[in-house]
């Protein structure tokens, strides 16, 4: 190889890496982080989501999944449907729709979801329950929530949530 071609060659390498891998990263922030913008944990939504958009002037959001989703937390059962909406603004979720507990028989819509310090607030409308934020630091996966290929993420207060939910 010649010296010549030796340089260009690490010049066009150097200029491969140096550019980023896609602009539209920095212009458009993943579902996460968007969240995050807002005051609220990853954890709310399963892993995986790559869809959404979000009103900022508004805060109408909507975020598409593949396909529903569910899994059981220590016994608890979550579902999400493929589509959920809802109003975001800082540390508050309204008229939440598209994601589901079950409590005793009944899969209830989570409706609403406060942050206040480091608690969440998560309502059913005609009860609610707090959780510790950091139960949501991690995103469950569709299908296992945090029991994928055995690995356990501690003792999570989800036990709370059947009694909590009780009316
Ligand atoms: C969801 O579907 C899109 C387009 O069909 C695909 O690019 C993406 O990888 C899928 N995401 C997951 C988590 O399966
Ligand atoms: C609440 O969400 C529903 C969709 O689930 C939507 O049709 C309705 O306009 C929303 N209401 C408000 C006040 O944003």
């Amino acid at each position: 190889m010649s010296l010549l071609t030796h340089l260009l060659l690490t010049v066009f390498l150097v200029f491969i890496a140096a550019s980023p891998p896609s602009t539209s990263a920095a212009d458009s922030p993943t579902v996460y982080e968007a969240l995050q913008s807002y005051g609220f944990p990853v954890g709310l939504l399963p892993a995986g989501v790559t869809k959404y958009k979000v009103d900022t002037a508004t805060g109408k959001f909507s975020v598409y999944l593949n396909k529903t989703c569910s899994f059981t937390i220590h016994g608890y059962d979550l579902k999400y449907k493929t589509t959920i909406t809802g109003t975001i603004s800082a540390n508050k979720i309204k008229n939440l729709s598209g994601i589901q507990v079950k409590v005793l028989l009944f899969w209830v819509n989570i409706i609403e979801v406060t942050k206040e310090g480091d608690q969440l607030e998560l309502s059913v409308g005609i009860a609610s329950a707090d959780f510790p934020v950091d139960n949501f630091y991690e995103s469950p996966q569709c299908g296992c929530g945090f029991d994928c290929r055995g690995k356990r993420s501690g003792e999570l207060s989800f036990k709370r949530f059947v009694p909590l939910f009780q009316v």
